[in-house]
């Protein structure tokens, strides 16, 4: 993989020079789906599947960019000098954030670079193509220019960039799961606070399962930022009669008592999954600490109810695709994963079934929805890291 992208970094930019290899992860979320921009908790994990960047520094001040997955667009270029962004850059917006955002940190990125991508996350999937680049941008940036800045920064940065530049007003939770990812364990991370805590995930005899629906989805263009701003105005109701800062604050018991403040009904749903899903959130984790994988998985089922029937953000791909999964014998939890509406869904399977499982689920879903379903079994992986 490296020397491909290499030589094609070479016979595009030029084979001088000291050039680099770097790598950052995709993220599956397990539990924990909308709670990120509610004060709540989350826990994902990184990906051993991601990102690779090819870069080498330039004197001047121009930037070329180049994406193995987008080679229609050939080389984009743009300057430090001229970060705006730009429907004709595309892809390129997503690290040209990034290289802005810095500049908003007193970190100005004052020359240019080479940069080739190759992603082997399934684009739009919903497992973070494009936090995986900002934050591989970031990690690029921080190595090739030398500024000192952590990982946990550069997650901050990715997300700032992502809202402020790219125009998704997205929490925190892909960002920072793919800059701290830690192989075979996911981050329980309270987004109120940033403490986190690394679970190891031992799961003895099962595997997790990526169901891809296919169904292509821009977050930009989503109901996401509805969503988001639903929850604000809910919260700002239940600030009238009680104080607190964030829906993540309330246990279930509360959310009942102070729901009538909130004067809509669909508006009491989405806060309602709110704050279920975040205790759900806690819940799970414990459970996973007792090596309740069981009840792991009945927690990961009630959240995709939530997030269909409350939430609303799932759709009859995503639908069809977990409940086929929870018919499949040997499948522990299934639920859809990251934004929602298209995407992909996380299943834990018993090792033994998941032969069965792709057959039964494929079949199911390619004859309902017409079209075929992509499964992967994935391993949690690493931060991003230079490989060269
Ligand atoms: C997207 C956003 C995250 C989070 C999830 C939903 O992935 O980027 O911040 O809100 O949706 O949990």
């Amino acid at each position: 993989m490296q020397t491909k992208l290499m030589e094609k970094f070479k016979e595009l930019f030029g084979a001088e020079g000291d050039i680099r290899v770097y790598f950052a992860p995709g993220r599956v979320n397990l539990i924990g789906e909308h709670t990120d921009y509610n004060g709540g908790h989350v826990f994902p994990c990184a990906l051993t599947i991601g990102t690779y960047g090819v870069a080498r520094k330039r004197e001047d001040k121009t930037l070329r960019f180049y994406s193995m997955n987008f080679e229609h667009l050939g080389v984009l270029e743009s300057s430090v000098e001229d970060l705006k962004q730009e429907k004709e850059a595309d892809w390129t917006n997503y690290p040209k954030g990034v290289i802005w955002a810095f500049g908003q940190r007193e970190m100005k990125v004052e020359q240019g670079m080479d940069l080739l991508l190759f992603g082997n996350i399934p684009n739009g999937s919903g497992l973070s193509s494009s936090a995986s680049v900002e934050v591989l941008t970031g990690y690029i940036l921080k190595d090739l220019f030398g500024f000192d800045v952590s990982n946990q920064d550069l997650a901050l940065i990715g997300q700032y960039s992502e809202n402020n530049f790219n125009g998704v007003n997205c929490g925190i939770m892909d960002q920072f799961a793919i800059a701290m990812g830690k192989a075979d364990h996911a981050i329980f991370l309270d987004t109120a606070t940033l403490r986190y805590e690394y679970a190891p995930i031992k799961l003895t005899g099962a595997k997790i399962v990526i169901s891809c629906t296919n169904k292509k989805r821009g977050l930009g263009d989503s109901k996401y930022n509805e969503r988001r701003s639903e929850c604000e105005t809910a919260l700002a109701e239940i600030q009238e009669v009680v104080g607190i800062n964030s829906l993540g604050d309330l246990s279930e018991e509360q959310f009942e008592q102070y729901q009538s403040a909130i004067k809509d009904e669909t508006r009491i749903r989405r806060a309602k999954h709110a704050v279920y899903e975040n205790q759900r959130t806690l819940k799970a984790v414990e459970a996973l600490q007792k090596q309740d994988v069981n009840l792991f998985g009945e927690l990961m089922n009630a959240s995709h109810v939530s997030l269909r029937d409350d939430y609303e953000v799932t759709g009859v791909e995503l639908d069809t695709m977990v409940e086929e999964a929870w018919k499949v014998e040997g499948v522990i939890g299934s639920r859809m994963t990251g934004a929602g509406f298209g995407g992909c869904t996380v299943s834990i399977v018993k090792e033994e079934a998941v032969e069965t499982f792709k057959e039964q689920v494929g079949k199911a879903y390619k004859d309902k929805i017409g079209y075929a379903a992509d499964f992967y079994v994935v391993d949690i992986g690493d931060g991003p890291a230079r490989l060269a």
